[in-house]
């Protein structure tokens, strides 16, 4: 059970201060960069995420929402993030993309938007460490939770066992303590939380209450 604070729900004018607030109890820090074209809405790139990943104590998982990732992409790896996570909807590549991710030293992960179906991608498993499922659209934080979105999360643990892989199923977008344990009893393994932790007096210790909540659910679910 891994969490990833989404520093969209942070204060922008001290990011290095906000990722310290949950360095003591977090896995990573999320990190979402959006280009206003892909999804309409603008936050961060490429000089920002090098100076946070030389500031931050936490490894970055960097969410990439962002047009021509297949060009774009490999410059997070580049720039320090352990993580990155390429829309494939915006991949015209996402294998060589992929490739070239873990060429970098990075870990490459493919994020579905909620009406993006994930049987037309089980080839492309063996390629990835994490899937990402949005269970919100992506562009923005403090949106209402999609339990639409569950089947999906399900099959694609179904997927991934099926075909023996260890992949990390990642969940982001209205993940709260409402929400975690529904995704947990689904399949899901690495939870992304903006508003839920940077909106509570003590992010540290929201970021602990998730995954308690979290582990007590996946100890009794289907898939452990
Ligand atoms: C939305 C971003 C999310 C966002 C989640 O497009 O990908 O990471 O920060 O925010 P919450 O947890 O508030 O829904
Ligand atoms: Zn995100």
């Amino acid at each position: 059970m891994q969490i990833s604070p989404s520093i969209l729900s942070a204060d922008f004018s001290d990011l290095a201060g906000e990722i310290e607030r949950v360095a003591p109890t977090a896995d990573w820090v999320h990190v979402d960069v959006m280009d206003n074209h892909f999804v309409p809405n603008l936050t961060l790139g490429l000089p920002v995420v090098e100076r946070l990943a030389e500031v931050s104590a936490l490894p970055l998982d960097c969410h990439l929402m962002i047009e021509d990732v297949d060009r774009w992409g490999p410059g997070y790896a580049d720039a320090g993030a352990r993580s990155v996570t390429f829309h494939v909807e915006s991949s015209r590549d996402p294998v060589t993309l992929a490739r070239d991710l873990h060429a970098l030293g990075a870990r490459a992960g493919m994020a579905l938007k909620p009406a993006t179906d994930v049987e037309r991608y089980v080839d492309l498993l063996p390629e990835l460490d994490m899937v990402l499922l949005m269970t919100v659209e992506p562009g923005f934080g403090g949106q209402r939770f999609l339990d639409s979105v569950l089947p999906k999360v399900r099959r694609t643990r179904e997927l991934a066992r099926e075909a023996g892989l260890d992949i990390w199923l990642q969940v982001d977008g209205g993940v709260s303590p409402e929400t975690v344990e529904r995704c947990a009893e689904a399949g899901a393994d690495v939870f992304v939380a903006g508003s839920a932790v940077y909106g509570a007096d003590d992010p540290a210790a929201a970021v602990d209450g998730l995954r308690a909540q979290a582990a007590a659910a996946t100890a009794s679910s289907w898939w452990r």
